[in-house]
Parts: C-alpha cells; structure tokens; sequence
C-alpha cells in the first residue's frame, strides 16, 4: 500500500462570502487567533505525516505562498533587534513543510482546480483539503482518515451529519454501514442535491484521500452543479468503479468562508490556545453576565 505524502490545497476562489475582508487579502489569510487560517490546514497535513503541499493558486494569491517562503530581509532585521522568539516562530513555519504551487487559469470549479495539480501529484494516492473547512481535534482528522486508510486501501471522503435543511449545501454521500469503526461503503454521491432528492444526512466535509485514478475521471466530468466541473461528480463515477468509504471524523468543524462559522472558529481556538484560553475564558464569562435579554 502506497503512504500519502502530498496534499493539493485549493485557493484560488475569489471569497466572495467575506467580502469587503477579502478584497485585497485572500480568505485563507483571514487570522484566526494568532495565525491565517491556511496554517491551519496546512498544520493538519503536517501532524498527519504529509511531506508536500501543492497550493491550487489564482492572481492575487501570492500572500499565501509568501506566508509560507522564507524572508531573508525580515529575518536580517529581527536578528539586529535580537527578537529571538520571533524568528524562531518564523523559522518554524518557512520549514513546516515544502509547498509548491500550481495555477488554476480559469475559474471552472473545484474539481478543474484539482486536475490542475495532476503533474505533480503523479500517480499516488493523495490528500485534497478544502481551506474553508476547519477541523479540531484530538487527532488530525487526515489522521484519522489515514488510519482507515491503512485498512481499507480504497479513496475515503471526511463526512459529518447535517440537519435535512442544510443537506442542499454540501456534497452528500449515501453508504451501507461497515465493519470498519465510523466508516460507510459509498454507494452513491450527489453534489448539492435539491430537497428530497437523496435521503443521507452524511455531508462531506472538505477532507478527501484519493486515489490518483481520479484524475482521468476528472477530465471526463462535464460541468454539473452550478455549471462548475464538480469534484463530487467525478467522485461517484469512481465510486462505480472502485470501493470508497464515508468517514464519520472525530472532532468539531468550523465553516470559516462563513462569517458565523468564522466568528464560532475564533472563540474556540481562542479558548483553546495554550497562553491565551485562561485569560480569554476569564473575559467571554464576564461578557455572558452581562449580555442583556434579547
Ligand atoms: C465543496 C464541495 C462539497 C463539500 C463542501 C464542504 O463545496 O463541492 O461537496 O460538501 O465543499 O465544505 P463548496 O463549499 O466549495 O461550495
């Protein structure tokens, strides 16, 4: 069985949900905390024993490669002022971990984005995680999927239930239980189904491992949902051709292109950042008290 060791992140979408934020700043360099949320997802990756990660970019996406690149002149200033700390913090995210980027020329969905990084994922399996989809937990969720992985050998997509209301806005996945803990044999996916068009609750979450024969099938797939070439789409084409399975990951996840979504990612990392969660917890308390009846 081939290891993962590269993850294609998409950033290219423009951020219109955050918009005016996002005008001049891509979405994935919105701070959560302490750091943009890119560092985030690319955190997971790292803690999940990934070795490269392929940024899917767009014109005006060159804060986040930068984010990640090593900056002589800061580091020849921070080193004169003797702010050890700092660069060491700098240092640490120059060398998480190799990224490269590839670009996507025109907007034509996010499986089109994925196609874009075909040439330098080769032909192994890999990992695809969504910037927008924030998850906390004890282990990294591509953790986890890798530990299903390891068992399986087959693509698995992260999963979580959503109330039937909120179906319309995910990919949804339909499976037959499993013997394996938490996981679902895939027997059918839909991006974005119209009300009581599937009866799943399961909805993808954006944490995929794949295996690299999706990619033919990704030059195959014909626009769907929203006229965009769907990576959901071409999904359930392989799902025909070879097993996958649903994930029902451990842990909490945060939609953070979604300004409530954004604003629920802030106060729980915040509460549970190592120097500031004491202090913060201490202030949320007092706000609490004296919030006034609605
Ligand atoms: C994408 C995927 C969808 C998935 C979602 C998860 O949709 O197409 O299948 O459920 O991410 O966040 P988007 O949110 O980009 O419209």
């Amino acid at each position: 069985m081939k290891i993962i060791r590269k993850a294609v992140i998409p950033v290219a979408g423009l951020g219109t949900r955050f918009l005016p934020a996002t005008k001049a700043i891509p979405k994935e360099m919105l701070t959560i905390v302490d750091r943009p949320t890119i560092q985030y997802i690319v955190e997971e990756a790292v803690a999940s024993g990934i070795e490269q990660i392929i940024l899917v970019t767009s014109a005006g996406k060159s804060a986040i490669e930068n984010h990640f690149d090593y900056d002589f002149q800061l580091d020849t200033i921070l080193k004169e002022r003797n702010k050890v700390l700092l660069r060491e913090e700098l240092r640490h995210i120059s060398n998480l971990i190799d990224v490269t980027s590839v670009r996507q020329k025109e907007p034509l969905g996010l499986g089109h984005a994925i196609l874009m990084a075909r040439n330098v994922v080769g032909d192994e399996p890999f990992f695809v995680l969504l910037g927008d989809d924030l998850v906390l937990s004890k282990i990294a969720c591509c953790k986890q999927m890798i530990n299903l992985y390891e068992q399986v050998g087959s693509s698995i997509v992260a999963v979580r239930r959503v109330p039937e209301q909120e179906t319309h806005q995910y990919g949804i996945v339909e499976g037959e239980e499993s013997e394996f803990e938490r996981a679902h044999r895939i027997t059918r996916m839909i991006e974005k189904p119209a009300p009581g068009t599937s009866n799943s609750d399961m909805a993808i979450i954006g944490r995929y491992l794949l295996m690299p024969e999706i990619f033919d099938l990704l030059e195959k797939t014909t626009p769907g949902h929203g006229g965009e070439i769907q990576l959901t789409d071409a999904l359930q084409a392989m799902s025909k051709r070879q097993g996958m399975f649903a994930y029902e990951f451990e842990g909490s996840r945060y939609d953070a292109g979604d300004k409530l979504g954004y604003l629920k990612a802030v106060v729980d990392f915040a509460l549970m950042h190592q120097q500031l969660g004491p202090a913060f917890r201490e202030y949320l308390e007092s706000v609490c008290k004296q919030l006034p009846e609605e």
